[in-house]
């Protein structure tokens, strides 16, 4: 049996993924499947991950999985944080208040996360479990309000989030993107899925 048939959740997340691909964004999400080692299988059904973020230059994203999630870590640059003042009031949740995917006490700011320049979020939209695509590039775009300031768009249904994961108001997704458990074990390296010591 293989893994994604063991674990439902997972095969969710990848039929779902590459249904928006059909409409943009599966270029990215086949290869970073493909490229799992068994090893890397066995972390996703559960253990915390460990990732060394040193290579993520200022305005790039990584993916990981966790948990048969992906896991994204984005280094934010100066003008991306900046972003998330103007964004404060069009966000639903700007105090990341709402407890559905509580966010942990060490993310609650308006970065929400604990470095401020390296924001963690789980990249599954809060409506129906898509994954959303990067809009890193801000300004007038398809799909996109003319005063965007770079973000994530669900292709499911248009729901938008800033920099932070935080959700646009009145757009289908109820919540932001989830923060998971997280700690720095160096500078460099972040597990994910234990905080324990944070
Ligand atoms: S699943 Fe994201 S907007 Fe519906």
């Amino acid at each position: 049996m293989s893994d994604a048939a063991a674990d439902p959740s997972r095969r969710n997340w990848i039929a779902i993924t590459c249904g928006a691909g059909a409409v943009g964004g599966v270029a990215v999400a086949v290869p970073f499947i493909s490229t799992f080692t068994p090893s890397e299988r066995a972390k996703a059904a559960g253990a915390p991950v460990t990732v060394d973020i040193s290579a993520i230059k200022p305005g790039e994203k990584l993916t990981v999985e966790w948990r048969g999630k992906p896991v994204w870590i984005v280094r934010r640059t100066p003008e991306q944080l900046e972003s998330l003042k103007k964004t404060e009031s069009q966000v639903a949740d700007p105090n990341s208040d709402r407890k559905t995917y509580p966010t942990p006490e060490y993310a609650k700011n308006q970065y929400r996360s604990i470095k401020p320049e390296v924001f963690v979020g789980v990249g599954i939209c809060s409506h129906l479990g898509c994954s959303p695509s990067d809009r890193f590039v801000p300004g007038a775009q398809p799909s996109l309000p003319d005063d965007w300031q770079g973000g994530f768009l669900c292709p499911c249904h248009g729901s938008t989030f800033d920099l932070a994961g935080r959700v646009f108001k009145n757009k289908p997704a109820p919540d932001n993107l989830e923060v998971p458990p997280h700690m720095y074990l160096s500078d460099t390296v972040v597990m994910i899925g234990d905080d324990k010591k944070a």
